[in-house]
């Protein structure tokens, strides 16, 4: 058995936050947080709008982009730091909203490494066999711990939602290898302080620009392949200038790198979720390509797998 991607689905809420907007807010400007971060707007979920409601709209399109019916999902993996309450879990939630009544479900909570930390997970529970069918969710209401009060930090981030159902594929398809990491003495770095986000941005960018473009090669190198080999990479959508750290040390051109940062922002566990499945439906990744995922975030973490793309 080999585990891979058999559909996608996504949600973003429909209200966009714009740079501009956060000029009335807060000290800052649209040309600073462009440049420094490649964020044009983000968007932004209603009070009544929760991180299950996120979750589920995304389910829903994932489980009818890969034909699969919820009756038949063996396990739900939600990814996510902010969940509705702390118990039940958003899985539990979505296992009812969804009739998925077969399937296991659990959250998963690696801040921005989540949806890597599920796929990874999902991976063990297909290629053993144990399970045909698992749902992972990457989903955040990342504006519920944002402090709106802060330019350092609430410029960076938006809500949203991105699903995957992964299953059996083709032997020379899905995921050919991967890499996960953790590095808990830098917790301190990124970490929720009370009620909100608190960030060192300056120790973040560091440890990013280092840990995304090793862990992309380790990746491509332990699946047998090279560098140029890559057709698409799908780094965490945080700041333009990380991704462009990985994108460089693989040497792919430019239109071959997810940027979805410009207008969703850093949507924590759902933006390599997010990015997936929109690329997988305008053409972007096609079939055949060999698709990099890699993601860092709060722990610290880092994850990290090489897929072929397709069935
Ligand atoms: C946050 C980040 C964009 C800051 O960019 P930077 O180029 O490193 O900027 P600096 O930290 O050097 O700050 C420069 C100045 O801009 C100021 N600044 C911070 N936020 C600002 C904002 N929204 N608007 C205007 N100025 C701002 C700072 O206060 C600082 O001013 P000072 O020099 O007078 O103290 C960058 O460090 C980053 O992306 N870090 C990683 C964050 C991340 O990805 N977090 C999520 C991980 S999952």
């Amino acid at each position: 058995m080999q585990a891979g991607v058999i559909g996608t689905g996504h949600y973003v809420p429909e209200n966009i936050v714009t740079n501009k907007d956060l000029e009335k807010i807060v000290d800052t400007n649209d040309e600073w947080i462009r440049t420094r971060t490649g964020i044009e707007e983000r968007r932004i979920a209603p009070d009544d709008i929760d991180t299950s409601d996120l979750s589920y709209k995304a389910a829903v399109e994932a489980l009818k982009d890969a034909n699969i019916d919820a009756k038949d999902i063996d396990l739900i993996l939600v990814a996510t730091v902010t969940p509705d309450k702390p118990f039940p879990t958003v899985s539990c939630m979505l296992q009812e909203r969804l009739g998925a009544h077969k399937a296991a479900a659990m959250d998963v909570s690696a801040a921005c490494s989540g949806f890597m930390y599920g796929m990874i997970t999902a991976k063990q529970f297909i290629d053993t066999g144990a399970y045909k069918y698992v749902l992972i969710v990457g989903a955040e209401k990342l504006s519920k711990i944002t402090d709106w009060e802060d330019r350092n930090t609430c410029v960076l981030f938006g809500d949203g939602a991105g699903a995957a159902v992964m299953g059996p594929v083709a032997d020379d398809k899905g995921i050919l290898s991967f890499e996960l990491g953790a590095d808990g003495s830098g917790g301190k770095y990124l970490e929720q302080n009370g009620d909100y986000i608190g960030m060192n941005g300056r120790e973040v960018f560091k440890f990013a620009v280092r840990q995304m473009p090793e862990s992309s090669v380790n990746v491509v190198e332990k699946a047998g392949f090279k560098k140029e080999d890559v057709d698409y990479l799908i780094p965490h959508q945080a700041n333009i200038r990380i991704m462009e750290a990985a994108r460089q040390r693989l040497g792919i051109e430019e239109h071959k790198m997810a940027t979805s940062v410009k207008k969703y922002g850093n949507t924590s566990a759902a933006s390599i979720a997010i990015a997936l499945s929109e690329d997988a439906k305008n053409g972007k990744i096609k079939e055949n390509d060999l698709v990099v995922l890699v993601g860092f975030g709060g722990g610290l973490t880092w994850g990290a797998v090489a897929l072929r793309w397709g069935k």
